[in-house]
């Protein structure tokens, strides 16, 4: 029965094809390890936010006068409105917790290098939809907070020369941020956005089937192959690696669960406490600062005096991750196989990005300011000069096989 049906829907629709390629006949290195949960994992909590995201909107009110109030009353009155809300917000902080790990096994394998250099745009462009989402996504509970981290934000368009004002104007829709700017940050957080990043992540995965992926040695797998042309070091995607993602998800799930149950404001890093307070145009917060996540670029903006030049210093920070895998000249991918230059400056680029986000947490002292100088001048000398170190130093040979 089941086979007849298969052959009829496979007359009509590529089912079992697209099955064999993706999943049952991918073959994928077999030496995947702890890094390479991180992608199934942003798969997982990519469907957590849609779900729960769809279930807020059905009790959510986008108004400036019932905003603060209808996200009480899903905390309050909804019934599970409460664990929905805090799988969303802590899912919101568990993404770029995953996304970063994600990126940073990238930086670790050289798994932006030839030919994966458009698996890493489309990557990159996910990570700058998904920020846009995640700010989009900050003003809707309409809290203190909401109102002026997103002052504060779309004020930065404002330091452009000549169409600033005109610019911040158009963003909000309005003088200044009211239930307009509401209205359309819940349209674009709700569904444009949400379909962009779907978009994106079916042409990530799909420019990644068609090269096939990376693996800590950063050996070409597709070099040995058998008499049947599957890869030695190679194996079906699907069930081996269906279940060793199944291990991730459900240690993931515990750690997830867990927080949520104990801590799901983190101590105001996840949720910032003014956000308990409905947001007030004539009451400025006394220290604004946007939710960790962002708080690395944050730190890059208010380390350079000038507003304009801060601005550009921070989009240059995300920019320059979109030409990274023309900045790399090394001949191999893997970091287990590159010279001690380049793991040193991983090591430095790694602290200082870390360094910054605590700053940008903190209120500015000169102390500290210096110290954010410091680190954004470490953040882009990793990129500046890394054509010059992984050209210079010496690589260690790449085996034949992967080692496991
Ligand atoms: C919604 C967000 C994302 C999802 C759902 C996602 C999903 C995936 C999946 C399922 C894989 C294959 C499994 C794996 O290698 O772990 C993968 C690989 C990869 N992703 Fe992502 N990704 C996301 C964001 C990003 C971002 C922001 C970047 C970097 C800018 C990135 C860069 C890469 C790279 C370079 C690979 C290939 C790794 C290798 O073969 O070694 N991804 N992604």
């Amino acid at each position: 029965m089941m086979s007849k049906f298969m052959e009829w829907v496979d007359a009509r629709f590529p089912a079992t094809k697209m099955w064999e390629d993706h999943l049952s006949k991918y073959y994928a290195p077999k030496n995947f390890n702890f890094f390479y949960f991180f992608g199934s994992l942003a798969l997982l909590v990519l469907v957590n936010q849609i779900v729960t995201g769809v279930w807020l909107t059905m009790s959510y009110t986008p108004s400036a006068e019932q905003a603060f109030a209808s996200v009480e009353y899903i905390m309050r009155d909804v019934e599970y409105g409460w664990i929905l809300r805090y799988l969303h917000s802590t899912g919101a902080s568990a993404f770029f917790v995953v996304v970063y790990l994600h990126m940073f096994r990238g930086l670790l394998y050289g798994s932006y290098q030839k030919p994966r250099e458009l698996v890493w745009i489309f990557g990159m462009l996910i990570y700058l939809m998904l920020m846009a989402e995640a700010f989009m996504g900050y003003l809707l509970p309409w809290g203190q907070m909401s109102y002026w981290g997103a002052q504060v934000i779309i004020s930065l368009f404002g330091a452009i020369p000549v169409i600033g004002a005109d610019l911040t104007q158009w963003i909000r829709g309005d003088y200044l941020i009211s239930g307009i700017t509401l209205n359309r940050f819940f349209a674009l957080h709700v569904v444009a956005l949400p379909i962009v990043i779907l978009g994106l992540v079916v042409l990530h995965i799909l420019a990644l089937h068609e090269v096939g992926s990376n693996n800590p040695d950063g050996v070409d797998i597709k070099k040995k192959k058998d008499e049947n042309g599957i890869p030695l070091d190679g194996i079906a995607f699907h069930p081996y690696y269906t279940v060793k993602d199944i291990v991730g998800v459900v240690v993931f799930l515990f750690i997830f669960c867990f927080v949520i149950f104990f801590f799901p404001e983190m101590g105001g890093y996840f949720l910032e406490k003014p956000n308990f307070e409905a947001a007030n145009p004539f009451k400025t917060p006394a220290h604004i600062a946007p939710v960790w996540y962002f708080t690395p670029f944050y730190a890059i903006l208010r380390a350079v005096p000038d507003k304009l030049l801060g601005v550009i210093a921070m989009g240059a920070a995300i920019a320059v991750l979109f030409v990274l895998p023309w900045l790399d000249r090394s001949p191999v991918k893997s970091m287990r196989y590159k010279g001690w230059m380049s793991k040193v400056w991983l090591l430095i680029f790694c602290v200082s990005f870390v360094i910054l986000g605590v700053l940008g947490v903190l209120a500015p002292t000169p102390g500290r300011t210096l110290l954010s100088q410091v680190c954004t001048f470490l953040y882009f000398a990793y990129f500046i000069l890394m054509p010059f170190y992984t050209k210079l130093e010496k690589t260690k040979p790449v085996p034949e096989r992967v080692t496991g």
